[in-house]
């Protein structure tokens, strides 16, 4: 069993969404990557906020269902919940813990409903999390060799023909980074369509020239 966090040392980062709203994001002192909020979190929900995936999928975020994978504090399913989906955010077990804590400290500026629960890659889907979900998020998840089969199994098995993938990552030029993006994007189109939300519609100040969004759905797909 994974041993728990340690919720005592928590220091917190605000988020002002456009609106003015502000979602406070508890970080952990202690613990593995996924303690803190990364650049790629924070693009990807600016990115939800500029409504352009809204615009193109007809709708609101509001009743959509989503899936956060490799969540860590959960932020970017704050912000969506926060715009009305229904989120279920997930990572490993260690994480459920902290990604609980700030549901509940945010629960007043949440419109949709939201759970954490334990998603490892490449494990089977628990009843937990919603099957075939509008769509599945994912901020900074490709940076281990390891994980890139189970991670691409997983998210292929959220997919119906309805979902969107939105993977948002920081390119790192260093060491085994490029090789490991390179055969993450190989997987990934084996079985996926790939599409680039570029710069110019994502948030003008919360983009990044070394911080990308790909958009992924089933193959075959074309609206
Ligand atoms: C770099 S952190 C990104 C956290 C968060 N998405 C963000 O951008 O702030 C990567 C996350 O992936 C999670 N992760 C790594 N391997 C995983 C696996 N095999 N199954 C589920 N989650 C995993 C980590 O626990 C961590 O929270």
């Amino acid at each position: 069993m994974a041993a728990s966090m340690d919720l005592s040392k928590l220091f917190v980062r605000e988020y002002e969404k456009n609106d003015g709203t502000v979602l406070k994001f508890y970080q952990s002192e202690i613990g593995d990557v996924g303690c803190v909020v990364w650049d790629a979190a924070l693009v990807l929900s600016k990115y939800l906020e500029t409504g352009d995936l809204c615009k193109r999928s007809g709708g609101t975020m509001q009743g959509k269902t989503v899936v956060e994978l490799g969540a860590g504090t959960g932020a970017v399913g704050l912000v969506a919940a926060s715009m009305g989906a229904d989120v279920t955010v997930t990572d490993l077990a260690e994480f459920v813990p902290l990604m609980e804590h700030n549901i509940k400290e945010n629960a007043t500026s949440l419109t949709g409903k939201m759970h954490a629960t334990t998603l490892t890659w490449g494990a089977s889907i628990s009843d937990g999390v919603p099957s075939a979900p509008d769509l599945v998020l994912l901020a900074d998840c490709i940076y281990y060799e390891e994980s890139l089969e189970p991670l691409v199994k997983t998210i292929h098995s959220l997919c119906c023909p309805t979902t969107r993938v939105l993977c948002c990552y920081e390119k790192r030029d260093t060491g085994n980074k490029p090789e490991l993006e390179r055969k993450f994007f190989e997987l990934v189109e084996a079985v996926l369509n790939k599409q680039e939300i570029p710069h110019q519609r994502q948030d003008p100040h919360f983009s990044s020239d070394d911080i990308y969004i790909f958009e992924f759905r089933l193959k075959d797909i074309t609206t």
